[in-house]
């Protein structure tokens, strides 16, 4: 066992989730359960490679102060004998039910995926009830990530399980049950006509999502094996959401496009759940691909690695989803600083988590914001591009990230939490996530020229 611990890191993440050894990955379960915020995550808490994966388990009365718990569910069964993978979880007549996949890998090599069911009655203590259907005909064995769901206005459960066709297509599989427990396959959720829709379909479809926003639907997929088209779909892998107009196998996607979620280097498999007061909220793992440059991470060396994003809660503007910082999360902002934006300046924080809220009175003009080593973020105002850049810790050079803002640039925020940055630009219409591992303090200098101030919040837990 790897004696990793994250509270000691010299790259410390404290806000976010985090393992407190091994590797993080997909958030799972997302649900309020109790009063309790449940947030679980795909872990190895053996070792930061992909293998042994469990259930990891915090919870938090504002999803911002976790407690950690022991890992909710661990294989012991024929059916998940080697893995615990990705899932969702409601709560229905008190009971907490837990959808996963058990993944198992036979003697000769072949792998089997089971989708299995756990309740719990107290969110500590998890009860396994086994594989709910058998495994669908004409699929491979990349058949996973159960998502589930009630919809008030059918009255029934719905389930939603990323898939892979035998001649190797992305697709998602539509189940309902009444139950919880009996589960009906309804077929494809898209047919393969409406898929010739989009510019591409990639090779498998994982931790799929389906949900509403006043009137308007959602799916979220991570597909893979999407090539990339000018700035979009830069990463390996990368998650997408479509806007579709019916809940239904054989549901239409309204406008044939990907909406790429975030234009960073690290944001992958993201789900989301609705809070007690109707807030749908979603949760993005922040992880390094591919292998090599993920194993190169420096925390690896401490025996820990990834964490997941901050909550963000999404709303539409204008027919497409707008991802904020969860409100709780002005409970960390302690002391502040104010300053103008029309000169340049250099400030810097006595400490490595700060919130920065850019405020233009108009629009930004040319402008970057540099904050350790070669890790800045950069605006033209004349493209409207906005760029993000860090060093690329394996290949030793900088990388980019770019996007063109639909509208031109008039909010920035940025939350720093130690090597983890994410920015959401123009009140959440543009958001990016990254990774960044540079010596030295942080030093954030701003070079511009604008009307306008920028509001410096360190953050404490
Ligand atoms: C996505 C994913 C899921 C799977 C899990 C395994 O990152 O590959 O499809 O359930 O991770 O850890």
């Amino acid at each position: 066992m790897l004696d990793g611990n994250v509270e000691k890191s010299s790259y410390p993440v404290t806000y976010h989730v985090t393992p407190v050894k091994g590797l993080l990955n997909d958030p799972n379960g997302l649900v309020v359960f109790k009063g309790e915020y449940h947030v679980f995550y795909q872990w190895n808490p053996t070792g930061t490679t992909h293998e042994n994966k469990v259930w990891g388990h915090v919870v938090s009365d504002d999803m911002v102060h976790w407690q950690r718990l022991p890992a909710a569910l661990v294989p012991s069964e024929d059916y998940d004998k080697d893995g615990i993978y990705s899932g969702s979880a409601v709560v229905h007549e008190e009971t907490m039910y837990v959808f996963y996949t058990g993944n198992v890998i036979e003697k000769d090599g072949t792998r089997k995926s089971y989708q299995c069911l756990a309740l719990s009655e107290d969110g500590r203590h998890f009860v396994k009830q086994g594989p709910i259907f058998p495994h669908p005909a004409g699929y491979s064995r990349h058949v996973r990530d159960p998502k589930v769901w009630f919809d008030d206005e059918q009255s029934k459960w719905y389930l939603l399980l990323g898939a892979q066709t035998d001649d190797g297509k992305g697709t998602a599989l539509l189940y309902s049950s009444r139950t919880l427990r009996d589960w009906q396959l309804l077929g494809e959720f898209f047919s393969e006509e409406e898929l010739k829709k989009l510019s591409q379909r990639g090779f498998m479809w994982e931790c799929p999502d389906f949900f509403y926003i006043g009137e308007a639907a959602f799916f979220l997929y991570s597909p893979q094996g999407i090539e990339e088209e000018g700035d979009c779909y830069q990463n390996i892998y990368q998650s997408v959401y479509l806007k579709v107009e019916s809940l239904a196998a054989g549901a239409v996607i309204a406008d044939s496009l990907m909406y790429e979620l975030d234009w960073g280097f690290e944001f992958y498999a993201p789900q989301t759940f609705l809070t007690t007061d109707g807030r749908r909220m979603l949760y993005g793992w922040m992880g390094v691909m591919p292998p090599a440059k993920e194993q190169a991470v420096p925390t690896v060396k401490e025996g820990w690695l990834h964490h997941l994003s901050i909550p963000r809660q999404l709303d539409t503007r204008d027919g497409l989803l707008i991802q904020q910082p969860a409100a709780e999360l002005k409970q960390l902002r302690a002391a502040h600083k104010q300053v103008d934006l029309s000169d340049s300046w250099r400030y810097c924080p006595s400490i490595s988590t700060v919130e920065l809220v850019f405020c233009f009175d108009s629009e930004a003009e040319d402008m970057t914001v540099r904050l350790q080593g070669e890790t800045a973020i950069t605006y033209s105002r004349d493209s409207r591009q906005l760029s993000l850049s860090r060093r690329d810790w394996l290949a030793q050079r900088t990388e980019y990230r770019n996007t063109t803002l639909d509208r031109p640039l008039t909010e920035l925020r940025v939350f720093l939490d130690g090597s983890s940055l994410e920015l959401f630009a123009n009140h959440g219409e543009s958001v990016a996530s990254a990774r960044f591992f540079e010596d030295g303090e942080l030093e954030i200098v701003y070079e511009g020229c604008n009307k306008g101030n920028a509001v410096i919040h360190e953050l404490k837990l």
